[in-house]
């Protein structure tokens, strides 16, 4: 079980409870469980739409759709079931703050998945957690077992007529299995890979019907919401970023950790003051803002408010909230090459240009990094990955793309100091590795 953290400037919304016993289901209910659940029950459908969209919560699984938003999308009249999905795969490197959750608070996010089926008309949810958490699966089976046992899943949940149900399922070690599509496939007993989109899941999802699918941190904002108002949530980040947002702070910081903070709280002092800085007196050289699947800033650009657009438009992404701080004793190359390495790993096969871009990338980065390398592999590389761009049938190609391009442009000196047949001037003795490797 991982250790808690804790700073001043934390504001305490989705982790209130953690390190309270909350997985407990009385503990639970004395720290305002399932209060927000009975007053979504006492609401209009689309009030409850209208208040989480008005809160300004952001899907925390990466691309920040706004909540609400996706919900209202979901037709109110459906001939087939609808459903809610709440996305715990949390597979993204850098990532690590739904295993908290679950661990910590797993009744927050069946609360969240029960008011999402309440705003849409759904009378059923799936908790999907990630493969290699087997050990939190334990505590969610647990909490729904509870939960039925109170009579606060089922039939007439808290005596208001209304049937819900939630199972949970765990995955079988894929990332691929966390993106929207290819998790309904997994759900469903199949291969995990992605659909073709239209038709978008809150029309056409699970088993053909119109689902909803959010990132567990999200669900398990979604009662505070309830119980705070959009209003009070909304002020805690900044215009359109509502909300606080755990980040996981990794890499080389002195603490390490993961911290809930405002929305647009500023990249420097995260690094700096929670994180507590470089370790051995070393710089800066870059950040992973948001998970790796985005371009990376350089120790220059890192004066930026930690929230989805100000991250745009500091030409990167907020993902995941997973920050990962790289020293100055990193070699960029091999940095890229390990990146390239999980996403050649991690690709389903389906498209040839995720397929084999990033299995040229990967072997091309391995020779270019021990020394094999010739100048023009440099333009190779980024012509590679700006040809994956926007091309395959999920995100994942232009996740495998993005840092890379990112790294050739702010560190091309790098990849240039390995020219030559020299070996990397980061690694003392470096020797070559096997391109098949
Ligand atoms: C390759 C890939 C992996 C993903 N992995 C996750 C994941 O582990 N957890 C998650 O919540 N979203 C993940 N996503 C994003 C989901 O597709 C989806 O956008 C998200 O679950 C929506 O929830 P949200 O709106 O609450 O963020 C992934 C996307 C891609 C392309
Ligand atoms: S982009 Fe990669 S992971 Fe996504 S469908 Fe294509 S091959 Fe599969």
């Amino acid at each position: 079980m991982a250790d808690l953290v804790s700073h001043p400037d934390e504001v305490k919304v989705v982790s209130r409870r953690f390190g309270n016993g909350a997985a407990n289901l009385d503990r639970y209910l004395e720290l305002d469980g399932y209060k927000a659940v009975q007053k979504a029950l006492a609401m209009k459908p689309e009030d409850i739409i209208t208040m989480v969209k008005d809160s300004g919560l952001r899907g925390r699984g990466g691309a920040g759709f706004n909540t609400g938003m996706k919900w209202s999308f979901v037709p109110k009249q459906s001939p087939k079931p609808k459903y809610i999905l709440c996305n715990g795969d949390e597979s993204e490197p850098g990532t690590c703050k739904d295993r908290l959750i679950f661990e910590h608070d797993p009744h927050s996010v069946i609360e969240g998945v029960m008011i999402a089926g309440i705003a849409v008309g759904a009378h059923a949810g799936y908790v999907y957690v990630r493969g290699e958490y087997r050990y939190l699966l334990e505590i969610v089976q647990k909490a729904i077992k509870d939960a039925y046992a109170k009579g606060f899943l089922g039939k007439n949940i808290f005596g208001s007529g209304y049937d819900f149900d939630v199972y949970w399922h765990g995955g079988a070690g894929a990332y691929e299995v966390g993106e929207e599509s290819a998790l309904m496939e997994s759900l469903e007993g199949k291969r995990g890979i992605p659909r073709i989109r239209p038709p978008f899941p809150a029309v056409v999802g699970l088993w053909g019907g119109p689902t909803v699918i959010n990132n567990a941190e999200t669900l398990a904002s979604v009662p505070h919401i309830l119980l705070g108002g959009a209003d009070w949530f909304a002020k805690l980040g900044t215009p359109k970023n509502g909300g606080t947002r755990l980040f996981c702070l990794s890499g080389h910081l002195n603490r390490p950790g993961v911290y809930e903070l405002p929305m647009g709280y500023n990249l420097k002092k995260m690094i700096y003051d929670v994180g507590g800085g470089i370790p051995n007196g070393r710089a800066l050289k870059a950040v992973v803002p948001g998970g790796s699947s985005c371009p990376l800033l350089t120790a220059d650009e890192i004066d930026v408010p930690m929230d989805f657009d100000s991250l745009a438009k500091a030409g990167s992404m907020l993902g995941s909230g997973g920050l990962v701080a790289v020293d100055d004793s990193t070699c960029m190359v091999k940095f890229a090459l390990r990146i390239m390495k999980f996403y050649q790993h991690e690709s389903c096969g389906w498209c040839i240009p995720c397929r084999e871009g990033t299995d040229w990338l990967k072997k091309t980065l391995i020779r270019f990094h021990s020394g094999g390398g010739v100048k023009k592999d440099i333009d190779n590389i980024q012509y590679l990955s700006e040809n994956m761009l926007g091309r395959t049938f999920c995100p994942l190609g232009d996740a495998a793309a993005l840092p890379t391009i990112s790294i050739v442009k702010k560190f091309r000196k790098e990849f240039e100091d390995h020219l030559d047949g020299k070996p990397c001037p980061f690694e003392k003795n470096a020797v070559r590795e096997p391109v098949l490797a």
